[in-house]
């Protein structure tokens, strides 16, 4: 892809092609940014250990998750308004994903509804689910990832009230209501005439698929905002996980956990697998990075249960750190919106295949040829 060397590239190329309330929306985390840095910098800190000689020549990047067979330990994270960065983003996104071999994981608060996604692709996809106070509205959502052949429901639990996310309000995404706010916007996405031709024109219609029928008539981005701080449900406890249970019947994957305690007891409800992750430092801001909370999390229930992890992934080598510090698999959030945005399908397509180029270096010098092998073995001085 002209212009992008590395998943990195692809930030800025976003940052260029986005109006700004958009690109602030992906790149941005919740206040201070500390827990956003911090994913980035811990991960970038953990020292791979070179070793040499060893005939690498062979190399098996597959895997398997929750009984689907991976090309790459990798998954695409739901990404809220994905589709928003490039036309019907979504559906460009989970080709690419398809193509690449690794499953694509739609949010609940995607552009694309589910049908449209699923209809595009032939691999099934995993749906992810936010805790919503209308439970019959919940069914209704199960009801149609089943029908639509989603094969992992992915549960978030870090989001019972949204964070303080600044950023949002400086770009115009948030705060800036009624007329003021959409001048803000549309004159915003003029000014990208890019991206005003390939989404703003041809992107249509521009609302939340899977939200669209609650939402009705109210599909400007604050109806967005407010349908989220009115409805997603912050009763939610471990006793909701019966009533997910009751409706779903194939893997569970409980998304936003970082600390072991709550690892344990994800394994204790029998859910099939659980994501490490702070929502990419999007949440509760001071926590710590996901690269620290990973490797007691996975030494606690890595055997009961697929350990998953996200935050900070933006290159082969952040996965195989993952992996080393104790993950079965790797979601890539960030990563790959702003190659969407970018470049869209394409770019996701590229992007994947740079991750897959700089795993096959890190597991050659590593020498790890399998990602079974792929443990603390791989690391330098590992002693968290
Ligand atoms: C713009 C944006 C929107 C997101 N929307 C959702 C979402 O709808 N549901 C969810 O479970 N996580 C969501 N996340 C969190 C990601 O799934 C993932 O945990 C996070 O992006 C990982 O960090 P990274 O982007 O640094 O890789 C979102 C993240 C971003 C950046």
């Amino acid at each position: 892809m002209r212009g992008a060397a590395s998943a990195l590239d692809y930030r800025e190329l976003a940052r260029r092609r986005l109006p700004p309330f958009l690109f602030e929306y992906i790149d941005g985390g919740s206040y201070a940014e500390v827990t956003l840095r911090r994913n980035i910098a811990d991960l970038e800190d953990i020292a791979l250990r070179q070793r040499v000689l060893t005939d690498v020549s062979t190399l098996d990047l597959t895997t398997e998750l929750f009984g689907q067979k991976l090309k790459l330990p990798v998954a695409l994270a739901p990404v809220g308004l994905a589709g928003m960065n490039a036309r019907r983003g979504e559906v460009q996104a989970a080709r690419a994903a398809e193509a690449a071999g690794i499953p694509f994981c739609l949010s609940t608060v995607s552009a694309c509804p589910l049908s449209e996604v699923t209809s595009a692709v032939q691999a099934p996809i995993w749906f992810q689910l936010y805790m919503i106070r209308d439970r019959g509205f919940m069914r209704e959502l199960l009801a149609q990832a089943r029908g639509a052949g989603c094969s992992t429901l992915v549960f978030t639990v870090d989001m019972p009230v949204p964070g303080s996310r600044y950023r949002d309000y400086h770009s115009g995404l948030a705060g800036a209501s009624g007329f003021a706010g959409t001048m803000r916007r549309v004159w915003q996405g003029m000014t990208h005439p890019r991206w005003a031709w390939d989404v703003g024109i041809h992107g249509r219609p521009h609302q939340l698929g899977n939200v669209a029928p609650v939402l009705g008539k109210n599909t400007g981005l604050e109806d967005f905002f407010a349908w989220m701080r009115n409805n997603f449900d912050p009763t939610v406890s471990w006793r909701d996980l019966d009533f997910i249970r009751s409706e779903w019947s194939g893997p569970l994957v409980i998304k936003g956990i970082l600390d072991k305690d709550d690892a344990i007891a994800a394994a204790d409800i029998g859910a099939e697998g659980i994501v490490v992750s702070n929502h990419g430092g999007r949440q509760l801001d001071g926590v710590p990075s996901t690269a620290r909370a990973l490797p007691p999390i996975a030494d606690a229930v890595g055997d009961r249960l697929t350990v998953l992890a996200d935050g900070g992934v933006r290159s082969g080598l952040d996965v195989v750190r993952m992996l080393a510090l104790g993950a079965n698999g790797v979601l890539l959030g960030r990563a790959w919106a702003y190659a969407l945005a970018a470049a869209g399908e394409q770019g996701v397509s590229h992007m994947l295949r740079l991750v897959e180029a700089e795993m096959r270096v890190a597991m050659a010098l590593t020498s790890c040829r399998s990602v079974r092998e792929i443990g603390r073995n791989a690391l330098v001085d590992f002693d968290r």
